[in-house]
């Protein structure tokens, strides 16, 4: 089974902190609407097998038409079989939600609602230039209950610069109280070529302290598994049956395509990343010159992405897997996770290798540990 993942390359406005690719100029949206219609057509044979997930990722895609998406929906149905229940995930801004648009939403077959709250404090969405406030924050997520959504994920940002331990916990409780069944939560980055970037360099602003952004993890974790969450994944939490099939997929090595500007597919053999520019991509796939780059990948390649990815979820890293699927050594995993086991990092439960609650707080220098060169 596979994935189509769309990238809508759009937004209202740049928020302060983020590096995805995106345009705050809309005026190539139709343009960019039959070039992904066109790109599904050209690489259709990228992928051969049924299709599980689709998935409108972003930039903004609530900023599409319904009549857009629907398009989007119906020529990836025409090329391919989608079976019967795919999820398929749109990300929504808080402030493109309203009962019309759910309502077409949901009649183009959309089934999961991503929504972007980050935050239910006023001061810190206008730090972090979100276009919306806590209050429509809140009144979007009934409004799409009140429309039959029920499968909604809403992302969150910790380690803001003024967030502290009590409006974190607040922002916890507040999606627990409103019963949404999946969340996200991201520790806020700070990327160079960011306003909140070159604010940092000329010290306009303080991080937030690495030990307070670890605590407020360690909360996010105990609160959520108070409330009866799995965090199937260290930044993903889901009450029972609510696990992110398209994510999922990514995390265990299933095939996708990636449409759109910036957009990655990948099928098993090789990862291929789309030029993340919307004029060049446009003029690529009008001239069947797409600007594509292509990266084959080794038995290493794909198992250093497999531990990588892998060890972040609660499914862990399977040792046998990497004696079969990737002809490696198995004693090099063993040997280097030695310590980590003994500090209490890690574990080994029969054949598969795992990170502890606190091995999640330092996962990323973990896995670099693993990774062969
Ligand atoms: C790229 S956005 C796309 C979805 C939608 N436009 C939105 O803003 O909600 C996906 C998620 O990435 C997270 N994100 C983006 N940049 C981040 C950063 N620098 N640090 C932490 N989280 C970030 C935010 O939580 C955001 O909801
Ligand atoms: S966080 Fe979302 S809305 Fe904000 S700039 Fe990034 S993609 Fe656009």
């Amino acid at each position: 089974m596979s994935g189509i993942y769309i990238h809508v390359p759009f937004c209202r406005q740049a928020c302060h902190y983020c590096d995805f690719h995106f345009s705050t100029n809309l005026s190539l949206k139709e343009k960019m609407v039959e070039a992904i219609c066109m790109e599904l057509k050209q690489r259709k044979s990228y992928i051969n097998e049924d299709i599980n997930t689709i998935y409108f990722g972003g930039g903004t895609p609530s900023l599409l038409l319904v009549d857009e998406i629907q398009k989007i929906i119906d020529e990836v149905k025409g090329l391919y079989k989608v079976i019967d229940n795919a999820e398929i995930t749109i990300e929504v801004n808080p402030d493109d939600i309203s009962r019309n648009y759910l309502k077409g939403l949901k009649q183009a077959g959309i089934n999961r609602l991503s929504i972007g709250v980050q935050a239910f404090q006023d001061n810190l969405l206008a730090l972090l230039n979100r276009v919306h406030n806590s209050e429509k924050a809140i009144s979007s997520i009934k409004e799409a209950r009140e429309q039959g959504f029920y499968n909604i994920t809403a992302d969150l940002i910790y380690g803001i610069p003024g967030l502290g331990k009590e409006k974190w916990d607040e922002n916890i409780q507040t999606l627990i109280d409103l019963d949404i069944p999946h969340i996200s939560a991201y520790a806020l980055t700070i990327e160079e070529k960011t306003v909140l970037g070159k604010r940092l360099k000329k010290g306009h602003f303080s991080p937030e302290e690495e030990e307070n952004v670890a605590l407020q993890f360690e909360d996010l974790v105990s609160l959520l598994e108070r409330a009866s969450y799995e965090q199937y994944e260290i930044s993903n939490f889901a009450k029972e049956g609510y696990i992110a099939r398209h994510n999922s997929s990514y995390w265990l090595g299933a095939h996708y395509i990636g449409l759109g500007p910036s957009a990655h597919s990948f099928n098993g053999t090789s990862r291929q990343y789309n030029i993340s520019n919307n004029h060049k991509y446009i003029e690529g796939i009008n001239t069947l010159k797409p600007e594509i780059t292509i990266e084959q990948l080794t038995d290493l390649d794909k198992a250093n992405e497999y531990f990588l990815t892998r060890l972040r979820t609660k499914w862990g890293c399977d040792l046998g897997d990497i004696k079969q699927k990737f002809n490696l050594e198995v004693d090099y995993y063993i040997d280097t996770a030695k310590s980590f086991i003994e500090e209490g990092y890690m574990i080994k439960e029969e054949n598969f290798l795992k990170l502890t609650p606190r091995g999640k707080l330092i996962a990323d220098k973990i896995t670099e540990a693993f990774f062969i060169v």
